[in-house]
């Protein structure tokens, strides 16, 4: 080679070398910067597992609140297909919050508006991160990692209150619950939270990945052995294709094991009355309570879908 060309060529590996260089310095000052003003607030993994095990543990198979001492709460959340468990959390102002974060089905990103808090949630991985909210307010929680069809629909919410408030709040959720709100107040409730941002409101669904329950819901529940694919349905989710009327569907169910029986069944009589309203409840809390701890998975349900439908 000419010896002018390989000056010249050489020249320009330096210059190259010192850009990129230059670049590296510049992310490294951005992130010392950012880490000085903003604060830090990165997640440490404290625990691995296979998702189902870690689910199965007091933290997540019952999410949500616990006070672990004065000014200091424990929050537990699981992430999945397309919500947050539990979707509200009330914390109280200025009280250190330590939050776990897993996710059931895929991975997820937790961010919550207004604060630095923006943590990737993985399935089999348990994020642990501390927090104080220093305003009260009500600070909404978004996914920002594409998770499938209904991502965008993945909104959860924090709510800060002030210390007197948030005692009081405590003791609301339990009075509530008390009360008689009736099983089709109750179903319609469990529908709109957690049903409805995939099936529709109206339980119409959508071509090619969540199939319609207006209606086939009750052709499900008329055939042998239906009802109980549809509380297992609840319980343990259901992957793989199906067919409803003719039209393909490839969307992944969730399992719900959070929802308590009552709820499951209320919920189920409400898909049944989106067609037409049944006369008398089908479903009893009981027929879920029989239908629970059986472990199956959601290829499981899949395999006994087809033998239901196949009959
Ligand atoms: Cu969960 Cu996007």
């Amino acid at each position: 080679m000419d010896p002018r060309h390989h000056d010249q060529i050489a020249k320009w590996e330096r210059r190259w070398i010192a850009v990129s260089g230059l670049l590296m310095l510049g992310f490294i000052v951005l992130i010392a910067y950012s880490l000085a003003t903003e604060g830090a607030n990165i997640a440490q993994t404290t625990a691995r597992g296979t998702p189902q095990s870690l689910l199965q543990q007091p933290l997540f198979s019952e999410p949500g609140l616990r006070v672990t001492g004065p000014g200091q709460v424990q929050v537990s959340l699981v992430a999945q297909a397309f919500s947050w468990m539990p979707e509200t959390v009330r914390v109280p102002v200025g009280a250190e919050v330590e939050f776990y974060l897993t996710a059931r089905d895929v991975i997820h990103g937790w961010q919550v508006e207004r604060t630095n808090l923006n943590v990737e949630v993985i399935p089999g991985e348990v994020s642990r991160l501390r927090y104080t909210f220093t305003q009260p307010g009500r600070y909404r929680v978004s996914c920002n990692e594409y998770c499938g069809i209904g991502h965008q629909n993945m909104i959860g919410w924090i709510e800060v209150l002030p210390a007197s408030q948030w005692a009081a709040a405590q003791e609301e959720p339990a009075a509530a619950e008390q009360g008689s709100a009736s099983t089709a107040a109750i179903g319609a409730e469990v529908y709109v939270r957690n049903c409805s941002s995939c099936h529709g409101p109206a339980g119409a669904g959508l071509a090619g990945a969540f199939p319609p329950l207006a209606g086939h819901a009750a052709d499900l529940a008329a055939l042998d052995g239906g009802r109980e694919l549809l509380i297992d349905t609840l319980l343990y989710g259901l992957q793989g294709p199906i067919q409803v009327a003719g039209n393909n569907y490839a969307g992944v169910m969730p399992a719900w094991p959070q929802l308590g029986d009552e709820q499951i069944a209320a919920v189920l009589d409400h898909l049944l009355g989106l067609g037409a309203a049944p006369a008398e409840p089908v479903f009893r809390p009981e027929m879920v309570t029989e239908r629970r701890g059986q472990g199956l998975s959601a290829d499981q349900v899949h395999t006994y879908r087809q033998e239901v439908v196949g009959r």
